[in-house]
């Protein structure tokens, strides 16, 4: 399952990315905010994140104005490994390399036709594994390392 949200900064290219979704068939649940009134995009970044790291939802996007707010955010979760993306190569890439289970978005960045050739390259692409499973591995010791020193 698939789970998207954003601030009011990224809910409008949220909504075409939701149609854009819909159009492939993929199911989602949306995490909101449902409307333009403002809000802290770390409350948002937070519900997606926590079901990425949980294992509720096996992906995410999110979409603030730049996508610096929400990267920043989802990447504190254990197991999250959030791509801010500009282009459909970074998204092949954040998929194929980095093995990113949460895209992040600017919508005040990319044009929804932009976004849906992004979102299209993501999902896409598939993890290569070898190499790049030794460097994620690595991420993850370092996330086990930091938690028990803290
Ligand atoms: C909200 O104005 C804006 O700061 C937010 O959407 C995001 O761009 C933060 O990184």
């Amino acid at each position: 399952m698939m789970v998207v949200g954003s601030d009011h900064g990224g809910l409008d290219l949220k909504e075409g990315i939701k149609a854009f979704l819909g159009s492939r068939g993929i199911v989602f649940e949306d995490c909101g905010t449902d409307n333009g009134d403002s809000v802290d995009y770390p409350d948002f970044g937070e519900r997606v994140a926590r079901m990425v790291s949980e294992g509720a939802a096996e992906k995410g996007i999110l979409f603030c104005g730049t996508g610096i707010g929400m990267s920043i955010v989802a990447n504190k979760f254990p197991g999250v490994r959030a791509a801010l993306v500009t282009d459909p190569f970074m998204a092949r890439m954040a998929k194929e390399h980095n093995n990113a289970n949460i895209l992040v978005l600017g919508g005040r960045v990319l044009t929804e036709k932009d976004a849906r050739e992004i979102v299209a390259a993501w999902l896409d692409a598939s993890f290569e594994g070898g190499r790049h499973q030794g460097r994620l591995d690595k991420i993850a010791a370092l996330e086990r390392e930091l938690a028990q020193s803290r």
